[in-house]
């Protein structure tokens, strides 16, 4: 009975040191964010749901209730102004509409991009999915050294030579919507979108033939999975040590292996074909391999550096214009006086021309501005994080620096202190002689960081666009909601399901 005692007392004992050590950190964490709270709450903001985790219960409960977080920034902007506070833990986030201060981040390389976001899109539950790709590297250095290598493959002489593969890839999308007006079936244009986009972007920049309208593929539900892994990784910190999720987690995981060791075949067989000093094109590819080191000097780490940039080009040009696209024909199948003004002006320019070269893209304006709107109510990338590293002032309030910001398109496209009755679908806001929103339209993002692949999206948007327009009518089936999923890039929830009918 004594030993017994004498092992109670002590197991107790030894209990204590690590019982106390833990209370004690506790107490300082306490106090660390009481310091922070004191340093940032003279910012203006919504209340706390808790000390310790800040307003992450909300943001958290809108997830789980399948609904658009960016809805209630547009709601907390609308009441807390231009700049506002948001805590998450010790994290502090100021949301910025401040168009002076929006200039100002954006336009000067002196605002980097956030760690607190990026860095944790380099892995992806313990998987590297983005890694230091040109979207997400947070070095100035290493980022200008990727860019500068990169920007022939989007310059506007490559991107004319693109056009072939834009009509023939888009004439596979026509014929799949003529075989849906033959048989009177119904169109899930979300669906064929992305294979479009997905088939593109492989054939161009990859050189790789997916042909998704006819071939099944494992690569759209990977990238989907990966989307939506993403957002639980970034905005739920509790979500990965949660067992519920351990299934989920687990696909995620699978789905971005897959995309990197596809990546790895691929770069492989171009590399060969480059030592055999066969011909390859001038593709993104190549200018993926050219930014790695030379064969020689080759490390691991610059095999996994080039998987990043397949990996950011594979997800980062496709997705967003798929969603674009969808958006697109969503509001014109809700709008049919616009859906008749931009069919005219298709009309006009190409008739009944097949093969669509870069000057009819060119002339295709009113088209231009539809896609213009599209995104200024569907901003597919809503929101983009920099560093304020040093204090500054936004719109009189003192923002002491060491805190992320985050910039969100979607949010000031749906203001209305810049955009009158801004939940109307008006592509004349973006008439060549309106004036230009000032630093409250990026859907691109703005500055060095601005998208790379801008130009080539709206080609390819309007290449899309104007095949669909110029052969087919059609109405979206009734029934559908016209909401928005939220897969950290936005997608419409309904897939927009049309019945499509040949043009008389
Ligand atoms: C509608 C279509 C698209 C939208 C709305 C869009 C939007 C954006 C936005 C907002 C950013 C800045 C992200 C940030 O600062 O965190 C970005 C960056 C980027 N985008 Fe896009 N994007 C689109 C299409 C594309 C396409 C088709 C490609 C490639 C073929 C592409 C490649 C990139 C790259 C490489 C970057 C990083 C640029 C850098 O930091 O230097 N994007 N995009």
């Amino acid at each position: 009975m004594a030993v017994f005692h004498l092992l109670w007392s002590l197991g107790a004992k030894a209990l204590l040191i690590p019982v106390f050590l833990l209370f004690i950190a506790f107490l300082i964490y306490g106090l660390y964010l009481k310091y922070i709270h004191m340093k940032y709450d003279h910012i203006p903001g919504p209340p706390r749901d808790s000390f310790f985790l800040g307003h992450s219960p909300t943001l958290k409960r809108i997830m789980k209730n399948d609904e658009l977080v960016h809805d209630k920034l547009i709601e907390w902007s609308e009441t807390y102004g231009s700049v506002y506070r948001l805590n998450v833990l010790h994290f502090v986030v100021v949301c910025v509409t401040c168009p002076e201060a929006t200039k100002e981040i954006l336009m000067s390389p002196k605002y980097l991009k956030d760690k607190f976001v990026y860095k944790k899109l380099y892995n992806l539950f313990g998987q590297r999915f983005f890694g230091n790709g040109l979207v997400t590297v947070q070095n100035h250095e290493l980022w200008y050294k990727q860019r500068r290598i990169m920007d022939p493959a989007f310059s506007t002489l490559y991107l004319r030579g693109l056009i072939g593969t834009f009509n023939e890839r888009a004439e596979k999308l026509m014929d799949k919507l003529a075989d849906a007006a033959d048989n009177n079936t119904e169109a899930n244009m979300l669906h064929l979108v992305n294979c479009v986009t997905l088939d593109v972007i492989a054939k161009v920049a990859f050189g790789m033939d997916l042909d998704l309208l006819t071939n099944s593929s494992p690569f759209p539900k990977a990238i989907e999975t990966c989307l939506n892994a993403m957002v639980y990784y970034i905005r739920d910190l509790t979500f990965e040590f949660n067992p519920m999720n351990r299934r989920f987690i687990k696909e995620a995981r699978e789905a971005c292996r897959l995309l990197r060791t596809t990546g790895a075949r691929v770069i492989r067989e171009r590399k060969t074909a480059m030592q055999n000093g066969e011909d390859v094109p001038k593709d993104i590819l190549t200018q993926i391999i050219k930014t790695a080191a030379t064969e020689e000097t080759m490390t691991e780490e610059d095999e996994e550096f080039m998987l990043d940039n397949f990996v950011t080009f594979f997800i980062a040009g496709q997705e967003t214009t798929a969603n674009q696209l969808a958006f697109c024909i969503m509001e014109l199948g809700r709008h049919p006086e616009i859906l008749e003004k931009v069919r005219k002006e298709v009309d006009d320019v190409i008739g009944m021309k097949q093969d669509l070269s870069y000057e009819d893209i060119g002339k295709l304006t009113y088209l231009s501005q539809v896609l213009k709107e599209t995104l200024r109510m569907y901003s597919t990338v809503p929101g983009i994080s920099r560093e304020i590293q040093e204090d500054m002032v936004i719109d009189g309030v003192h923002i002491p620096g060491g805190v992320s910001c985050m910039l969100n398109s979607y949010v000031s496209g749906r203001l209305e202190r810049f955009f009158k009755d801004p939940l109307k679908f008006d592509p004349d806001r973006f008439h060549p002689d309106a004036p230009r929103p000032y630093y409250c339209y990026y859907p691109f993002a703005l500055g060095p960081r601005a998208c790379l692949g801008q130009n080539f999206a709206q080609m390819e948007a309007k290449v899309v666009m104007a095949k669909l327009l110029q052969r087919f009518d059609f109405s979206l089936v009734p029934g559908q909601t016209f909401e928005i999923r939220d897969t950290g890039m936005l997608r419409p929830k309904s897939r927009v399901v049309c019945s499509i009918k040949h043009r008389k």
